[in-house]
């Protein structure tokens, strides 16, 4: 959010100075539609039944289309609510209305929702994503997003997700983009510029909210919503990086996350929210809490009660209040018993109003009738996008002896029930999409005109079906057996404490390898897996992740060969879940994992991964050779000879890292630093040039210093965080 013009700034003024206390406690009022009955029981069983199995998810869904609801209309019209979550045009207009015209001052609303990969076209999610290693894909699948929601009246994404994720048990390792906060960061950065760059017209771009802040995905042991606990250098070196970078892109919102990070709930953390993000880094946008985060404050033990929990949350710097109406019920007796200085609450307001200024609330409050069947029928555009979305994060993780790709009038059996449940394709955090536009593996197979048959042979879990794999076998001269998660375990409260693929899976590969044809395996899933049996056990094996609608047209497309893969891995694949959490840019140890006994190692199993960061095969083969570190006065100029040394085209993604062999703080082996694409033709040598900024080479200290220290570097540059050249270089800042 650039900071608003003089003229816009004094209109905020002038209507925060006509509020009554009421009025301004209402704008940190978030609500959301409320369920409020129209079935049997109360909602929470509901959810408990849904949960335990007692109905399904399908049943789940038909009670609640069919509940009464609770707009907040009146809270709406008194003042008494800022935000809401919906995603109606026609109910939002509705709304909207009720604020501009029945409201004493005519504020507008807010309509926020969790887009996260996407709106009604659905795009890969983001751990996949982020694999395609390029900023300009970034941006303009965020860009769709804004378009297409906006229309629908949601003008604030809880979007995007930035938690550094280490550890594969944590499910919301699915949402975000990775392991490494140069990448987050760089991620985060071009998501900014899409969602809220395009202000040629109040249609075009929306409010990101960057969330969870912070440290969120460094939960204890993988848990969901579990304890944080870190020093100041690793918060600022990592998790708090891709949140700067935001900030300084000019992210309007930000998240407060439910985790406590060093003891205090990052939703009451004054720390992080008043001396770090608005104090050191001067934001000038609102904080929303996560959903019912300021109850949990009670639970946390944090808070005795929930007015003392509303008090210390207002006074962090928490500006929103999204779903537990505490701010609506306690504040105001809060400032009356001097408990609370108001001019925190004008403070939030000011920031809350701001924002809805730079929106154009206040002069654009509806959403244009002509607008909102804009993206009815999915344009080609947004269709193409995602399917290039998908096919550009697939990575080919084995592929002996060439299996693939595979020849469309080539026999294949197709297994998996993964490969035919259409609504598997679109991940975790997907909330706006048609079942009718999804494509399954077995659809893509069919639109590309493939030779094969489907056998189910399993379900997502069991149990294996004897007779559909002797059918595989007999018709096949090749076996694709599409396996993984389901959608629902990975994201939100859904961690892990076993990453192997669920169910008979396992035992699935072991009767389709015993019949002797080749087996390829798809992969579909949302965290990294823990695959050490089953790479050994077939030649060929591609992470398919969930890619959003276009899925089957997209691993079609690398399957077959018309797209050579390029995706790299974005989180580092563990071999077995008791290697988690796992990933390449640890610190130094001073005995590193070796041969020996007495070593950073495990007994039982290598201390390697299976995979590491930036991990993926192509059709083709890359050499690299001739690397070159020039120092200029401020950064060093990285060059390197890439050679497509196969024969086939194809993009390699080439990475930069870089470690301080020597500093006053233990630093990583190796850091993410830098990286390009260079599309090369089979047998084509390019010369691929990078710079590296002295500036960001340095590190925090645990005294919140950034340091730049003088001495040796070494600096790496290759196809993965394991594979490169290495060249050292002395530099003085
Ligand atoms: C999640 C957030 C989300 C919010 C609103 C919470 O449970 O942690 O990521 O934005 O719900 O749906």
């Amino acid at each position: 959010m650039k900071r608003l013009t003089q003229e816009q700034k004094a209109r905020v003024k002038e209507i925060l100075s006509q509020m009554t206390l009421e009025e301004k406690i209402g704008q940190m009022n978030q609500e959301s539609v409320s369920i409020v009955g129209g079935f049997d029981v109360p909602f929470e069983e509901l959810i408990e039944m849904m949960t335990d199995g007692r109905i399904s998810n399908e049943e789940f869904e038909k009670i609640l289309s069919n509940a009464e609801r609770d707009f907040h209309e009146e809270d709406i019209r008194t003042g008494r609510v800022g935000s809401l979550m919906v995603s109606d045009p026609r109910k939002c207009n509705e709304l909207q209305k009720i604020a501009m015209e029945e409201s004493r001052l005519g504020i507008p609303l807010m309509f926020g929702l969790d887009v996260i990969h996407g709106f009604r076209t659905v795009y890969p999610i983001a751990i996949a994503e982020a694999g395609a290693f390029d900023t300009d894909l970034f941006e303009r699948t965020a860009s769709m997003a804004a378009k297409e929601s906006r229309t629908q009246g949601v003008n604030w994404h809880f979007a995007p997700m930035l938690d550094i994720a280490r550890d594969a048990r944590w499910g919301r390792v699915s949402e975000g983009p990775g392991e490494d906060p140069y990448l987050v960061s760089a991620f985060a950065g071009a998501k900014i510029k899409g969602l809220q760059g395009d202000r040629s017209s109040t249609e075009n771009y929306v409010a990101a909210c960057l969330k969870h802040y912070v440290a969120y995905g460094a939960c204890e042991a993988g848990r969901d919503y579990n304890t944080t606990m870190m020093p100041d250098s690793m918060l600022r070196n990592n998790y708090l990086k891709p949140f700067k970078t935001a900030v300084e892109a000019g992210a309007a919102t930000v998240m407060a996350s439910f985790n406590d990070l060093n003891g205090v709930p990052c939703t009451v953390n004054k720390y992080t929210l008043r001396d770090i993000l608005k104090g050191e880094w001067e934001f000038p946008g609102l904080v929303v809490s996560d959903a019912n985060a300021i109850r949990e404050c009670v639970a946390h033990g944090i808070a005795a009660d929930e007015m003392d929990a509303a008090v210390q949350s207002a006074e962090a710097g928490l500006d929103i209040d999204m779903g537990t109406t505490i701010y609506k019920n306690k504040l105001e007796e809060a400032v009356a018993n001097g408990t609370l200085d108001e001019a925190v609450i004008d403070d939030a307001v000011e920031r809350i109003l701001s924002v809805k200024m730079w929106l154009g609330l206040f002069d654009h409050p509806y959403v244009p009738e002509e607008a909102m069947d804009r993206y009815d029928v999915l344009p080609k555009e947004h269709l193409d996008l995602a399917r290039e979305a998908g096919a550009r994060s697939i990575v080919l993780l084995k592929n002996e002896g060439d299996v693939l790709p595979l020849k469309k009038s080539q026999k294949i059996s197709l297994v998996g029930a993964l490969a035919d449940i259409r609504e598997e394709v679109v991940g975790a955090w997907a909330l706006s999409w048609r079942p009718e536009d999804c494509v399954s593996i077995r659809q893509g197979f069919e639109n590309a005109g493939a030779d094969f048959e489907y056998y189910p042979c399993c379900g997502p879990e069991g149990p294996i079906n004897e007779e559909e794999v002797e059918k595989a076998a007999a018709y096949g001269d090749v076996i694709v057996a599409v396996l993984g998660e389901t959608t629902s375990m990975s994201g939100e409260a859904s961690s892990k404490a076993d990453i192997t693929l669920p169910g008979e899976q396992t035992e699935l590969i072991k009767k389709l390898v015993a019949t002797g044809k080749p087996v390829v395996v798809l992969l579909m899933n949302g965290r990294p897996l823990a695959l050490q049996k089953e790479v050994e056990m077939v030649p060929a094996m591609v992470e398919c992740w969930h890619l959003g609608i276009q899925m089957g047209n997209a691993v079609a497309d690398v399957v077959f060969g018309d797209k050579n893969p390029e995706g790299r891995l974005a989180s580092t694949f563990p071999q077995v879940t008791g290697q988690c959490p796992i990933y390449y840019n640890h610190m130094s140890t001073g005995r590193p994992g070796g041969r020996s006994k007495f070593t950073s190692r495990y007994l039982d199993v290598t201390h390697e991964p299976q995979f590491p960061f930036g991990y993926g095969l192509s059709y083709t083969t890359y050499a690299y050779d001739n690397l070159k570190v020039e120092e200029a006065a401020d950064k060093l100029i990285v060059s390197v000879d890439v050679t497509n040394s196969g024969a086939v085209d194809g993009t390699e993604t080439v990475q930069l890292y870089m470690q301080d062999v020597a500093a006053s703080l233990v630093r990583p082996v190796r850091e993410l630093k830098g990286f390009a694409k260079a599309e090369l033709k089979a047998g084509e040598t390019k010369t691929v040039t990078m710079e590296l900024a002295k500036a960001d080479m340095g590190f925090y200290d645990n005294d919140k210093n950034y340091k730049t220290e003088d001495g040796l570097f070494r600096i790496f540059a290759g196809h993965s965080s394991k594979e490169n050249l290495c060249s050292e270089v002395t530099v003085q800042f």
